[in-house]
């Protein structure tokens, strides 16, 4: 092991049997360089991470040193490997009906909104589909009916989750605890080559649109109009500036009364002029309740 001084002034201990070197500057510059193109915050705890997860793009590309990756990827702002880099360093952990108090508030919501023409629910961090998949089963068995005119869109800034999302097929295991019930009305088994799998029914499929969207882009392609909007578990990775920001963006998104679900540790205190609470990580607009 050697000694390096971390971006807070203490020393870390790094070890000396890596594959590439990777000094204090290499990880400062993927920390700037993450921050400038995700939003992504990343601290001193995250040099091993960060040095293991691009390491295997040094090893994909040939390439010799970290300085000479990142030297590539600045001299080619259009590179697709920034996305390469962005899925490396993303953080995707997420289960089904993760956070399980949202869905029946979202089941409410549905309900007062039955007779609708369309019902469009936005999952803007849907990391491997989970999520989005979870809103919809609980559309399909809130209003049977009506499933046709509910649609989800879900986005993520990581194409290789997307993919995974997509394809709708997980291991068996993820969908052990839920309810046997809902197990049999929403996943086909696997077999065969597919054994110990399990996919989504195509009906659930056709409910969800996923597509790439970075929350910190100035324009996302999304249409708005939305009675809900998911966005669980991002917020974290933002610091408050960018957060405000991206808040401020969803509330022209929302329909009058529409509801904002964020993550167990994301309270919005910070955004009170926009969004009020309605339960526990649930938020209404501000601007809806000023007119009750
Ligand atoms: C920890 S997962 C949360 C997944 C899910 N929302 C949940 O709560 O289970 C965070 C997700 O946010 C995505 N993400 C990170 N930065 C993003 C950005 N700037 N724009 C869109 N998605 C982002 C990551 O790719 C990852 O899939």
């Amino acid at each position: 092991m050697s000694t390096a001084l971390s971006p807070n002034g203490t020393a870390a201990q790094q070890p000396t049997d890596r594959e590439f070197s990777f000094t204090q500057a290499d990880f400062e510059r993927v920390c700037r360089l993450i921050y400038a193109r995700a939003g992504i915050r990343l601290n001193a705890s995250k040099e091993n991470m960060v040095y293991s997860r691009l390491a295997r793009r040094l090893r994909a590309l040939g390439q010799s040193s970290f300085s000479a990756y990142l030297d590539g990827l600045e001299r080619n702002p259009a590179s697709p490997e920034w996305q390469e880099f962005v899925n490396a360093l993303t953080t995707n952990l997420t289960a089904f009906f993760r956070e399980a108090h949202h869905f029946p508030i979202l089941a409410d919501l549905l309900r007062t909104r039955r007779n609708e023409p369309e019902i469009t629910i936005w999952c803007c961090a849907a990391s491997t589909g989970e999520e989005p998949y979870s809103i919809a089963m609980t559309a399909l068995d809130t209003l049977p009916t009506a499933a046709s005119r509910v649609r989800v869109l879900a986005t993520d800034i990581d194409t290789r989750v997307l993919e995974v999302a997509r394809a709708g097929v997980y291991d068996a295991e993820r969908v052990a605890q839920l309810d046997p019930g809902l197990r049999q009305r929403h996943f086909l088994r696997g077999r065969g080559a597919y054994e110990g799998k399990v996919r989504v029914k195509p009906e659930l499929q056709a409910m969800v649109t996923f597509r790439r969207v970075n929350l910190l882009d100035e324009r996302w392609d999304v249409r708005g109009g939305f009675d809900a909007i998911f966005c669980r578990n991002v917020m974290i990775y933002f610091d408050k500036p960018t957060q405000l920001r991206v808040l401020g963006k969803f509330l022209p998104l929302l329909k009058p009364g529409g509801l904002l679900f964020v993550g167990h540790s994301e309270s919005l205190h910070h955004a009170r002029d926009l969004f009020v609470p309605r339960g526990k990580t649930v938020y209404a607009r501000a601007i809806d309740e000023r007119r009750i």
